[in-house]
């Protein structure tokens, strides 16, 4: 019988020691939580969640019905099992203290609730992004700067993508691995291990609408691509978009490919759109544990220093050939 994700779990915690008995306990009920959020999303209008909430998050962004439910399930999920101190979420302006009334433990939980909201109403994939991080020891009172922490001391990453599977990706620095929901069984099943992205790609995913936007790097290298045969590259390439971060990654992971959401001159004092810690941080880890590369086109994503708590960043990752093309064509410039 396949194995679940809580047998995979117990596996890295006991036979491999990779994990912690909390950190397991807490990616159980993160896994809860994605169920559920997953249940709410299939439902669609039957469960009446899809639309505008007509409500703003900190970053100016109009919220769906969905980002809110989605909020608000992994925070109910993850508030009383006492291995959170606190948690982050895109659609909260500031931390989630876990409150006095229940035990407090030693993880920190950043979440994307819900990626990919232009898409709800669409009936096209979306999912949940989520990063865990161990609170510093020196800290009594747990703050927002305790969350401030490289992408590289990540314990645990994944996501989880409603699609036409209900699918978990996670790593614990011990690989990647893909789990799929058996809704008959109400369990993640293992349908992957040891995830390796393809180092050389003919895809590419960039929002092109923005083409005139672009730095020069950028715009030189997808002009490269286009080209096709018969440029510089030698070789034609096709473009996928699909405007939900998760879905793009795990087409990466799945086929190969390289995304890129840069830098761009619509709003130029913003580093991207993607944000920082809850986005780029854990589909970067799990980009490279899969054998591929993440940089914001100069630096190594999960080398930087977070300085906010929603801070953005630009983002290039997948192939690993294609992004240090990419990277390179920064650092030349
Ligand atoms: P969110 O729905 O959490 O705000 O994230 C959406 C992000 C990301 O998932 C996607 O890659 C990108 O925004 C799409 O942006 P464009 O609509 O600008 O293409
Ligand atoms: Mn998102
Ligand atoms: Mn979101």
């Amino acid at each position: 019988m396949a194995a679940s994700l809580s047998r995979y779990l117990v596996e890295q915690q006991r036979a491999r020691n990779h994990i912690p008995p909390e950190l397991r306990l807490l990616l159980e009920v993160v896994a809860r939580a994605c169920k559920r959020i997953s249940h709410a999303v299939n439902k669609g209008a039957l469960g009446g969640v899809l639309g505008s909430a007509h409500s703003e998050n900190v970053q100016g962004e109009v919220q769906k019905k969905l980002d809110i439910i989605a909020n608000e399930v992994l925070i109910e999920a993850n508030e009383w099992g006492g291995y959170l101190a606190a948690m982050a979420s895109e659609e909260m302006d500031s931390i989630y203290v876990v409150p006095n009334r229940y035990p407090k433990g030693e993880y920190l939980l950043l979440f994307d609730p819900l990626d990919g909201s232009s898409n709800i109403d669409v009936n096209v994939s979306i999912g949940t992004i989520f990063s865990v991080l161990k609170k510093p020891e020196h800290s009594q009172k747990v703050s927002e700067a305790d969350f401030l922490q490289p992408g590289h001391a990540q314990v645990a990453a994944g996501y989880c993508v409603y699609g036409p599977q209900t699918t978990l990706v996670l790593t614990v620095g011990d690989g990647v691995a893909i789990f799929t929901l058996d809704r008959e069984q109400g369990s993640f099943v293992l349908t992957q291990e040891n995830v390796r992205i393809p180092e050389d790609t003919r895809e590419f995913a960039i929002n092109m609408s923005n083409m005139r936007h672009w730095d020069k790097p950028v715009a030189n290298y997808i002009a490269e691509c286009l080209a096709g045969r018969e440029g510089p590259r030698g070789k034609d390439f096709n473009m996928r978009w699909i405007a939900s971060m998760v879905a793009d990654v795990h087409r990466l992971l799945t086929r190969g490919g390289v995304f890129l959401y840069p830098w761009d001159k619509r709003e130029p004092e913003k580093p991207g759109k993607l944000r920082l810690m809850y986005e780029a941080n854990p589909m970067s880890w799990l980009i490279e544990q899969a054998g591929g590369m993440a940089t914001d086109g100069r630096e190594r994503i999960l080398d930087i220093q977070p300085t906010q708590l929603h801070q953005r960043v630009s983002v290039c990752l997948g192939s690993k050939n294609e992004v240090a093309r990419v990277t390179a064509m920064h650092q030349a410039a």
